[in-house]
Formats: structure tokens, sequence, C-alpha cells
């Protein structure tokens, strides 16, 4: 059972969930540690810089913060390679700095996200140190390691996200070669030995036990591998110069990805934080909907998963609607619905940039508000931010090492705009880790918060609305009616209408309803049959 903690915030009203199913209705807030704000000048965001912004992230009506690795990383791939799981990396702060910011957080009522990286360490990490030190020793199986193929090249045709074969050569000189579907210095861990499940037990309680509230599991889909190691099937040729992110797609990861068996150990994950009910959200990038209800399975598997197909690719309004269908009837209730991180381009850009791109962008996340599970928006959404121009050299492991001009997820992950001062207030540094041109001054959060009819004030009324009115998430799904590109759903007293296609829309449905929100801007009226704008969603509560 869910109880409502209501409390007053700066701008508005914090209703706390508790139970143990608190984190159905909850609203995410993804922030990129690097990039969100720096107290200490090296151009670097760290844990004091999120402590001291925690109370905007309260006002701003959010639940949960998810952090991004903070972990003591030598940063090939800024955070998702680490050597020490239960320490704060120096350029981000202290196991301190990670205390105040725990108990500030929970003092303001927000709940906090670690983001544990299982599916491999980085190649500085004492386990595989010790690994590559003594073939024999009892790190070796903590790693995956195969002999050479025939030929004396890597053992099957497996390739890595980040460009190459998912394997190299044992740097120690045994002739073996070690398994990584990232960097090389990402080498992947063997989930077949139940002691890589007790390390990570170990971890997750130390982090359980310091204050953490939940976690996001960096590739879930990815522990399990096939033992037998199989080529996966190729789907199409790869030709010189594509993309690492095509040249994966090319395959089909039925060896290497989404196998059954990672559903089978999720249950021993949830067991170990089970004395601390702490909550477990996966990086679920299956694109198959019956896996990834396995995976999500209640009480046996992850609490939940990141719905990540809508926060991919340009424009597509059917794709939306089949896939908010399909996983809202299919996957458990289980969801994370998002459509933008720090891996992909901001969803204003890839919708068509402009007040174009922020009209779809709200008028999807309208609808994903209005959705069973969590919803997570990610650090600059609420400002409606494009995409970041480059100015510097790319930082993005996944381009820099495969030539330049290949699109990059730095695109996602310049600094958080809070001021019009130097730097847009991120740090007092001359330059930022990352290199972007200066955003607009009513890009800022300075700026959005001062005037009423910003981005910013819209995404307020749209987590305030999921809270005052928790039938939005948690009444009965209805479909009353949908088409290719449109949507009309009943949630107990309330009617919700995402029409993504080009037209306005007629919908009887509505009529003699009252309007509680719009995505943008339109004359509503509540006549016979109440026109909804094209690409746009309004909710409504039924029958005055
Ligand atoms: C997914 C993370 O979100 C991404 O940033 C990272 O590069 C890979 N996993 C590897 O850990
Ligand atoms: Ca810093």
């Amino acid at each position: 059972m869910q109880a409502l903690t209501t409390t007053r915030t700066g701008s508005g009203l914090q209703i706390r969930i508790d139970g143990p199913d608190w984190w159905r209705g909850a609203i995410g807030y993804e922030v990129y540690v690097r990039s969100f704000a720096d107290t200490n000048g090296d151009g670097i965001g760290d844990l004091p810089g999120i402590t001291g912004k925690l109370a905007y992230l309260a006002d701003l009506g959010v639940d949960v913060v998810w952090i991004t690795p903070f972990f003591r990383s030598p940063g090939f791939d800024h955070g998702y390679d680490v050597s020490d799981y239960c320490d704060v990396d120096p350029k981000h702060g202290t196991l301190a700095d990670w205390d105040a910011l725990a108990a500030e957080a929970h003092r303001l009522g927000l709940r906090l996200f670690v983001d544990i990286v299982p599916n491999h360490s980085s190649s500085h990490h004492a386990w595989f140190k010790a690994a590559v030190a003594d073939p024999t020793g009892p790190y070796r199986d903590y790693y995956l390691w195969r002999d050479p193929a025939p030929d004396g090249g890597p053992p099957n045709n497996w390739v890595s996200h980040f460009g190459g074969p998912a394997w190299t050569l044992d740097p120690g000189g045994s002739g073996q070669y070690y398994c990584h579907l990232f960097l090389p210095e990402q080498p992947d861990l063997n989930w077949a030995n139940p002691a890589v499940m007790e390390e990570f037990a170990r971890i997750l309680r130390f982090w359980a036990g310091r204050g953490a509230d939940g976690f996001r599991i960096d590739v879930a889909h990815g522990l399990c591998k096939d033992p037998s190691f199989a080529d996966n099937p190729q789907l199409r040729p790869v030709t010189p110069g594509m993309h690492p992110m095509d040249v994966f797609a090319s395959f089909d990861h039925v060896h290497d990805l989404h196998r059954h068996d990672t559903a089978v150990l999720f249950r021993q994950w949830r067991d170990a934080v089970h004395d601390h009910g702490s909550v477990l959200l996966g990086e679920m990038d299956t694109r198959n909907v019956e896996r990834f209800a396995e995976f999500v399975a209640d009480d046996t598997a992850l609490h939940a998963g990141f719905v990540l197909q809508l926060g991919l690719g340009p424009w597509r309004p059917a794709h939306i609607v089949d896939t908010i269908l399909e996983y809202q009837e299919k996957a458990n209730g289980g969801c994370a619905w998002e459509v933008s991180n720090h891996d992909q381009a901001r969803a204003v850009s890839r919708f068509g940039g402009g007040d174009v791109g922020l009209g779809r962008t709200l008028a999807v996340s309208t609808l994903m508000a209005a959705l069973d599970g969590m919803f997570f928006l990610y650090e600059g959404e609420e400002l409606g931010l494009p995409d970041a121009t480059l100015v510097g050299h790319v930082e993005d492991p996944m381009s820099a090492r495969n030539g330049e001009g290949l699109w990059t997820r730095d695109v996602a992950r310049g600094p958080m705009p809070w001021t019009t001062g130097p730097l847009n207030g991120f740090s007092q540094a001359a330059t930022a880790w990352i290199d972007t041109a200066p955003l607009p001054p009513d890009l800022t959060v300075e700026h959005q918060q001062a005037d009423p009819t910003s981005t910013w004030h819209r995404y307020h009324a749209l987590s305030m609305l999921r809270r005052t009115y928790p039938e939005l998430w948690q009444a009965p799904f209805e479909l009353l009616h949908h088409t290719d590109t449109a949507l009309v759903i009943r949630r107990g007293s309330l009617l919700v209408v995402g029409n993504l296609g080009p037209d306005a829309m007629q919908t009887p449905e509505l009529a003699g309803a009252t309007l509680l929100f719009q995505s943008r801007d339109q004359a509503f009226s509540d006549g016979e049959a109440p026109l909804v704008a094209g690409e746009s969603t309004v909710v409504v509560r039924a029958g005055g």
C-alpha cells in the first residue's frame, strides 16, 4: 500500500509516497554528475554541487535523483569504468560528501539512486589486475577468458559497442583473450561465477547502508553470456567507416545480451537488498517486451527497467504510440519511461529542434506522466535544452576512438545552465571539462524560474499534476480509442488525450470535461467535441 505524505517546498507541493511500492508513481531525474554543478572550480561536477541543488530538484517536483557513477575510476568511459565500487572518486568528492548529500536529500523528502556498473569493471580494478597477474588464482574466473580461434584471432564474432572486436589479448601474455562489450579498459565480469554476485551483494549493501534508496543498474540486460560463446547471427553486412553503434546493431545479440538466465540472476539481486528495501531499476536495452517483462517480474526480478525506445531516433509518432501500448500492456507495470539520457541526442533535437521539437517532447512527456511506473527527466530537459553545440575536442570515447566526425554522446553532456553568468553558473573555472557554446539566457534556470510561461514552469506543473492526481498512474488504464498516432486514455476520473499526429483532432470523449493540463497552449473548447491540437497532449477531468 502507498501512503502519501504532503509537505510544502519553495514553489510547490512535495508529496512523498511511502510503502514498498512507492517507486511506482515516482518522478525521477537523472544527474550526469560531471556536468551538473562544480563547487571546487576544477570544471568537473561534484557531489557537493549536487547537494547544493537538491532544493532546486525538490521544487521541481522530483522524487528520485539518479546520479551517474561517481566511484573511483580512471575515467576511460567517464565513470562507467569503476576501479573501486565502494569509494568516491576524488574528482567528484569524498565519502563524507556522499553522506552529506544523502542526509540533505532525505531531509527534503528526495530519494537517491546510485548507478551500479556490474557488467564490467575497470581494467584498473584490483580484481582484474589480480586476474591478469595470476591466471591460476581465484580472480581469473571473475572475468571472461577464452582461447583464440584456430587462426589466432578473437574467439568469436562478438563486437564491442565502442568499435572493434569484443575481445582483447591478455596483457599478461597468457595467449588468451578477455571479453569486453565496451572498451578494452572495461573487461566484462563473469556472472556465472557466484563469487561475483557475492561481491556485488556487498557493494549494494554498502551503498544501501549509506543512504542509497535504490540502484540504476548499468547494462542490466547484458550480465549473462551464453556459455557456448557461439557467434552471434549477422543481420547485415558491416562496411568500412560505419558508426560503431550501427556495427553493433548489425548483429542479433542472442548470445551476448538479453539472456533468460539474467532474469534468474536478478532474483539474487533482489534477495541481496531485501532487508534494505532498495529499488532495483535496470538499464534494459532489450527491445523485446517479453524479455523485458521477465526481467521485471514482480518480487522475483528487478522492480523496473528503463524503456529506452522513446529515447532513440527521430520523431516517429506511430512508434511512440505502439511502444506505449505494448509496454503498458505487457511489462508488468515495471516501466521507467524517458525520452532523453546521457547516451543519446536530446529529445528536443531528435524530435525536430526549436519550438517544434520542444512541443513534441512535451507532448510525449505528458503522456509518460500518465503511464504506470516511473518517468524520468534528464538534467536540463525541464528547460527544453536542445543538443549542445560542441566547440572543443571530442570527449566521448565511443567517437574519439573511431575517428573525427562521428556522432558523439557529448551533445547530451554539456554543463547545466544555471545562470546567465560565465559558464552559465556551472563552474567558477575558466573552462568546463567539456567545451560547449554558451547557451542563451532564456535557456537558463535563473531566467526560466522567473518567467511563469517558461518550459520549466510547464514541467513543474506536470509534476504537480502527477502528485495531485495519483489516479494518473494508479487508476486502471483504459484505452478508449486509438489511431496510429493518437491515444485517448481513461484513468479513473481523468482523461488523457495524446495527439501526436500533425492535425487537430476532434475528441467527443472530452465533451464537458475540465482542462487540467496541456502540453502546449491551445484554445481548448469544452463543447460537444473538443479539439486537441496536433502534436500535443491534454489531461482533463471527466464530467466537469
Ligand atoms: C550505459 C551507460 O549509460 C553508458 O554511458 C556507458 O558508456 C555504457 N553503459 C557502458 O557502461
Ligand atoms: Ca569539481
